[in-house]
Formats: structure tokens, C-alpha cells, sequence
């Protein structure tokens, strides 16, 4: 294994050992933000005069090489390397000479990875929070075109009131609007300088931590040494956030897969989203959102995981801690690889108004708005709630409609019954009759559609 120690040691390492403790497999993710902090930190050496001014510029000229042969794709890492920061350090004597053994001063591997790891973190935040607005943005397209029409919501999965549909969907916009608010705290946390803090004491050596956290547009420079190089909350903090948003993401799969089901028939996703069985010719399966949906189970595992791994280290850095990585790295390309994806997948779906129109054709949608009726006209709540729930029982008992009662009849269960009460049976006027702030009310939702679309543009 090719390491960045070594001559303490008498004997040779075991194969298996190496093998064990190498992380060139999955942290060679963290190439781009190594190749950027080392390009700071060596500006600043350079700068401080703590290594000559050419040396600090051939440092510069290798890594930009470096940091472009990463970004084409044509940078090779050697398996054999221990690590990310091992890969780029030999490399970069191969091209730059003896000049390279001069980059890893006043730093060591614990600051450094812990600053790859942060810059890693904020760039995916950044993109996530872009993605998640992406399918926002399709959320409210789809609500916005199929803005009047009126479904079944649920409580307990039992069918409750009637809303618009597009009321329904910006209950999303808004959790997922939530989710962006936390992915920007994670990033304003995380834009905090550790490189410079060394292995965990700091340095002796003359350097301008601040100089390196400008040239890298981080927020602020850490302030302890130790907690800079054994934190890793951030990423504790980022994956939380993951969980969350992949949470939300699984509840509105399981919405849209029970509306795709022949029971509910709500609507059509695309063909180009669902799969076929092996036996049943007729079956078209929601295996996308199912995956999804199955996918999101790792979020609050991996979560777990990380919660574990570091709530028993002692301070400060420890090697449990690079098994960070293959958590957060899992979890972030799940993500942005989900985000699109359902952001596409919205855009082929199909309303089915007809079986929609037969789901909301039972009147014990319209109980609250009943037992309101009466409550306009002076009954307590209380006794509203009676008088209808005993209305209702009649009904469901003799297998009629409210508005099969006679009027006669509707005076039996309260003398504040009036003709009238029979013109609240229809869903538009359910939906229409709610003036509560936040409410289902299309002229609110409607407003509510606009605003989201101008707030995503
Ligand atoms: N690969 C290590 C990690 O990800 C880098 C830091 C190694 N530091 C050390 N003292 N061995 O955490």
C-alpha cells in the first residue's frame, strides 16, 4: 500500500490490514474538494513565507493540472493508495517533484479530510436544494393543471372530507419547502473552516487560517482545534435532513400508489415509470415509486449508523470516523438520484376524472360542513355533532342519502333545518364554503399555486 507513513515502523503491514484500513474505494469522491483545499492551502504557506513563494506556485500549477484531469475524468487513482489525500500527495510529486513534499505543512490528514468532508457536504446541499425545487416546480404544474378537481381526503386511510386535489399536492410543495429550509441550516453550520487545526492542537508554524477560509468561500474558520478535526455533526446534521426529505418523498409515493390502484383508480403514471409481472399479462406495477418508497428505508438507517459510530469516540479524530463517508455518500447519490426522477415522473400523470367523480358520490363527505350549517344558525357544536351523527346512522341504517330525507324529516333532527341545507350536497360547494386561512377554498389554493410559482421561478 502505498502510504503517507511508515519509517517508525520495523516490519512490513499485513495485506489484510491494509486491505481493512484503506478508504481509496469510496473517498476518492472527496478528490475535487482535497485538490481545492490543498490549492488554499498551499496559496497561503506560499504567502505566510513559510515555504518559499515558487514552491508555493509549482504547488498551485500541480493540483490545477490535478484538480482538471478529476473534473474530465481522466485522473486515475491507484488502488494501492491508503487514501483520497495519499492518491493526490504522490501523484502530485510525480509531476511537481520534490516541491510536493512541502504541501503537508501545518496540516495533517484529520483537518484535511474533515474540510473535504465539509465542502462535499455543501456542494450536495446546494444541489439537493436545487433538485428538491425541481420537483416542487412539477408538484405545482401538475396542481395548477388539473386545479378543479375535487378528491377524497383521508384520515385514518377512512375516505373524510372533500379538498381539491391541488390542495392536496401543495401539502407536499410545502414539506419539501421545509426540507430546503434545513438543507440551507445544514450548509450555513457546515461553512466552517477546520484545515489548519492540524492533527488536533494547532500548529507552531506562522499560518492565516482566515486566508484559507476566504480563498475557499467558507463562512468562518473554526475556533477549536480539537472539535474541528473529531466533529462530524455536520454530516449527522446533512443526512437528518436526507431522512427527512426521503421520508416526505415515501408518503407521497405511497399516496400516488394507492391512487394508482384499481380500488382508488385516481390516476395514470406514464408506462414509461411501471414495469409488468412475469405471469399476470394484465399487471402495470408502480415499481419506481415502490423502489423509491423502498430506498428512503436507508436514510434513517444510515442515520443510525453514523449516530452510533460517534457517540462513544473519545475526542479527538479516530479512525472510526472515515466510515463516515461510505454512509454519506450513499445517501446523497440516492437522493439525487430519486429527486429527478420523481420530479419526471409527475409530469406523465393522468387524472381519472370519471372514477374520481364515483369516489366522492357518498354525502357523508359533506357531515362538517352539516353540523357548520347548524352552528351558523346558533347550535353549540356539541349538539351539532349529535344531531348529525344521528343523521347520518339513520341514513347508513336504511341505506339512503341526505338528501333522500324529506324535509319533513330533516326538521325531526333539528328545527334550525331549512330547504337550504340540501344545496351544500355538492363538492364544489364543499370545497367552495371553506374560508379558513390555509383551507381548500379553490380561490385560496388558487392563490397559493401562484405564489409557489413565483416564489420556484
Ligand atoms: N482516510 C481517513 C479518514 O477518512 C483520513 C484521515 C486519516 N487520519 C489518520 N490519522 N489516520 O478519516
Amino acid at each position: 500500500m502505498t502510504k503517507l507513513w511508515g519509517s517508525r515502523f520495523t516490519g512490513t503491514s499485513s495485506a489484510l490490514a491494509e486491505k481493512f484500513t484503506s478508504s481509496i474505494a469510496y473517498d476518492h469522491k472527496l478528490a475535487r474538494y482535497d485538490c481545492l483545499g490543498s490549492m488554499a492551502h498551499a496559496r497561503m504557506l506560499g504567502k505566510q513565507k513559510i515555504i518559499p513563494a515558487k514552491d508555493a506556485a509549482a504547488l498551485v500549477k500541480g493540483l490545477k493540472k490535478i484538480l482538471s484531469q478529476i473534473e474530465s475524468g481522466r485522473y486515475r487513482f491507484d488502488p494501492k493508495s491508503e487514501d483520497v489525500h495519499t492518491d493526490i500527495q504522490v501523484k502530485l510529486k510525480k509531476l511537481i517533484g520534490q516541491a510536493a513534499d512541502k504541501l503537508h505543512t501545518a496540516r495533517s490528514r484529520n483537518d484535511q479530510v474533515a474540510l473535504d468532508a465539509r465542502m462535499y457536504c455543501i456542494d450536495h446541499a446546494r444541489r439537493i436544494i436545487a433538485m428538491t425545487a425541481g420537483l416542487q416546480k412539477s408538484i405545482v404544474d401538475f396542481a395548477a393543471k388539473h386545479s378543479r378537481v375535487i378528491i377524497p381526503a383521508y384520515t385514518h386511510l377512512q375516505s373524510a372530507q372533500l379538498v381539491l386535489m391541488s390542495h392536496h399536492m401543495l401539502a407536499y410543495v410545502e414539506m419539501f419547502e421545509r426540507d430546503k429550509g434545513r438543507f440551507f441550516g445544514c450548509i450555513k453550520r457546515t461553512s466552517n473552516n477546520p484545515l489548519g487545526s492540524c492533527a488536533l492542537s494547532g500548529s507552531s508554524l506562522p499560518t492565516d487560517r482566515n486566508f484559507v477560509t476566504i480563498q475557499l468561500g467558507l463562512a468562518q474558520t473554526s475556533q477549536n482545534s480539537m472539535d474541528a478535526v473529531a466533529d462530524r455533526d455536520f454530516v449527522i446534521e446533512l443526512l437528518s435532513a436526507i431522512a427527512i426529505t426521503g421520508m416526505h418523498l415515501s408518503r407521497l409515493c405511497e399516496d400516488l400508489i394507492l391512487w394508482v390502484t384499481a380500488e382508488f383508480d385516481f390516476i395514470r403514471i406514464d408506462d414509461a415509470f411501471c414495469t409488468g409481472s412475469s405471469i399476470m399479462p394484465h399487471k402495470k406495477n408502480p415499481d419506481v415509486l415502490e423502489l423509491i418508497r423502498g430506498n428512503t428505508s436507508k436514510f434513517p438507517g444510515r442515520l443510525c449508523e453514523l449516530l452510533i459510530l460517534m457517540k462513544s469516540l473519545p475526542l479527538t479524530y479516530n479512525r472510526d470516523m472515515q466510515l463516515d463517508k461510505p454512509a454519506l455518500f450513499e445517501c446523497v447519490e440516492a437522493l439525487e438520484e430519486m429527486l429527478p426522477l420523481m420530479a419526471q415522473l409527475f409530469k406523465g400523470i393522468k387524472v381519472n376524472g370519471p372514477k374520481i367523480a364515483q369516489a366522492i358520490e357518498s354525502q357523508h363527505f359533506y357531515s362538517v360542513d352539516i353540523l357548520e350549517y347548524l352552528v351558523k344558525k346558533g347550535v353549540s357544536s356539541r349538539d351539532a355533532h349529535d344531531i348529525v351523527g344521528t343523521m347520518v346512522k339513520e341514513c347508513l341504517d336504511k341505506g339512503v342519502q341526505i338528501s333522500d330525507l324529506s324535509d319533513g324529516r330533516l326538521k325531526k333532527f333539528s328545527k334550525h333545518f331549512g330547504p337550504d341545507v340540501k344545496k351544500l350536497l355538492k363538492p364544489e360547494i364543499s370545497v367552495k364554503i371553506k374560508r379558513s386561512t390555509g383551507s381548500t377554498n379553490p380561490g385560496m389554493v388558487k392563490n397559493q399555486i401562484a405564489s409557489w410559482k413565483k416564489k420556484l421561478k
